[in-house]
């Protein structure tokens, strides 16, 4: 198993935001995990990450447990979330940007940059510029960029169509499947229900913090109980 997480419990002082969960990402996969604002997702791919501790469970990544090692270790092994929002370095240049996402390593990442310019023309274009004039679309390319030039095995994606056009959801999720199609494994944070239900193998739908649902995305496509709370019907 590439990733598991056993009993994961995430608390933010009375608040917890995150109770007795379990999950396992198997290499290849593309997983997503719904659910709606406040439900927990953010604070669990954080605690998988390591930005946030958590107050109890366990996570294990490649076979090894990483609850007590740093979030840049757990970089350093593969793990790579790119964080809901972007967060994206605004006053630097995108190609400034870009050599954030290889600073743990000690080889040049220079043929690797040109390898993602080559995949986002639209970086290409604009890489001595401020990141900070970038549009939403780009931004969240920049943000996938910089995250694979750590050199993932499992890629964690936040809500990464958030604020996109419909177009540009749909060439995020293509990115996504041709990623995959290259051998990274994913986890897919999404609003967009019924792009990841279609893009993902299976899904774990948490509510407060609770995992309620779990199968694969076929299953779950038809589930009435996923269909009265997130598909809207
Ligand atoms: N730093 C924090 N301090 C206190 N409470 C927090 C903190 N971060 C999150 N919470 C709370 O934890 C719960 C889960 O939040 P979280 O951001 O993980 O949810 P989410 O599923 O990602 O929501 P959204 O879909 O809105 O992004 C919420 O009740 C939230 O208010
Ligand atoms: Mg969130």
């Amino acid at each position: 198993m590439l990733l598991e997480a056993h009993a994961l419990q995430v608390s933010y002082g009375p608040t917890q935001a995150v109770q007795e969960m379990s999950m396992h990402i198997a290499e290849g996969e593309i997983v997503t995990v719904l659910g709606a604002n406040g439900a927990g997702k953010t604070s669990l791919l954080k605690a998988l990450q390591g930005v946030v501790k958590p107050a109890r469970g366990d996570v294990v990544f490649k076979g090894k447990s990483v609850t007590r090692q740093s979030a840049a270790w757990r970089v350093g092994q593969g793990l790579v979330l790119v964080p809901e929002g972007r967060q994206i370095f605004v006053s630097l240049t995108v190609h400034d940007n870009l050599l954030m996402g290889a600073y743990t390593r000690r080889d040049n990442p220079e043929r690797e940059i040109e390898a993602i310019y080559e995949r986002f023309p639209n970086l290409a274009k604009r890489r001595d510029m401020l990141a900070s004039v970038l549009s939403g679309g780009e931004q969240q390319m920049l943000a996938i960029g910089r995250a694979l030039l750590s050199r993932p095995t499992l890629m964690m994606l936040d809500e990464p169509s958030l604020g996109l056009s419909p177009l540009l959801v749909q060439a995020l999720f293509k990115l996504i499947r041709d990623l995959h199609h290259d051998g990274l494994s994913i986890l897919l944070v999404e609003q967009n229900t019924h792009m990841a239900l279609a893009t993902a193998h299976r899904a774990y739908v948490l509510e407060l913090g609770r995992l309620v649902l779990e199968g694969s995305t076929r299953e779950l496509a038809s589930d009435p109980r996923m269909a009265a709370a997130y598909l809207g019907t």
